[in-house]
């Protein structure tokens, strides 16, 4: 079983950097077992409980979220003139040092993960593992079989051609037309610039999945929760096919 230094325990927690976790345990801040702990390199293992300043301390270094983006926020660090996802983030969560993985813009809604596990993140951004995402979008005019025939070869844009795409028809009619579209790729503006190069504007998008994982509908706009372990293996499955077809 694996086994931690006390200070590395509570810097992976995310609770603490590692000399805060010192002077923590030297200022009788941390039990074990509820014990004072007062020595900040002695051993811990996931069956020790660990708790500072009373509260519980779970082992966690890696923290997976799911997050219900509302429209009129921005996928930012921070910005002077509008909300951004990380204003929403609880402090709990700053402190692990979570980001999102990839950006949606500041009108689009849905589904947004937020996690610290960076090789994850990576991975699941990467075009190579066919990790798909799917928006549900609300267009102008009347889409037809033709654009869906265009988004399945693959739609040249100004700086590149995006990737063949799958576009399925909801709704359509001359003013709007409502579909589901999926996308391997994740470049700027790119569902958008899709539509557009078809002569649709898009008028609503919202993400609906990130590969296997389905946005919560309990999930108010603006909420938050830990994916479940059933979700983390299928992320991690999705994120490990490389060239693979996807999933969701
Ligand atoms: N495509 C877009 O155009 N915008 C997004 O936010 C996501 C995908």
């Amino acid at each position: 079983m694996s086994a931690w230094r006390l200070d590395r325990y509570l810097s992976l927690s995310g609770e603490r950097t590692r000399s805060q976790a010192v002077r923590a345990v030297r200022m009788g801040q941390v039990c074990v077992n509820g014990e004072p702990a007062k020595d900040p390199a002695r051993k811990v293992t996931q069956d020790d409980r660990v708790t500072l300043q009373g509260r519980e301390v779970p082992l966690s270094a890696w923290q997976y979220y799911m997050f219900h983006k509302p429209a009129g926020v921005l996928t930012a660090a921070r910005d002077r003139r509008a909300p951004t996802v990380m204003d929403l983030v609880p402090p709990a969560l700053l402190h692990r040092r979570v980001l999102p993985v990839g950006r949606l813009d500041k009108d689009v809604t849905g589904l947004l993960l937020l996690t610290n596990d960076g090789a994850l993140a990576h991975a699941l951004l990467d075009p190579n593992r066919g990790v798909w995402k799917r928006y549900r979008a609300q267009v102008s005019g009347r889409l037809t079989q033709e654009d869906a025939q265009a988004f399945a070869r693959g739609i040249a844009l100004e700086d590149f051609t995006a990737r063949p795409a799958e576009l399925g028809i909801v709704e359509a009619n001359d003013a709007q037309s409502v579909a589901l579209v999926r996308v391997c790729e994740g470049r700027f503006h790119q569902v958008k610039r899709m539509f557009q190069a078809c002569g649709h504007e898009v008028l609503a998008l919202h993400r609906a999945a990130f590969g296997p994982l389905e946005l919560d509908e309990t999930l108010p706009p603006g909420g938050f929760r830990p994916l479940t372990p059933q979700e983390l293996e299928a992320l991690r499955r999705a994120a490990a096919n490389d060239r693979a077809k996807g999933e969701g």
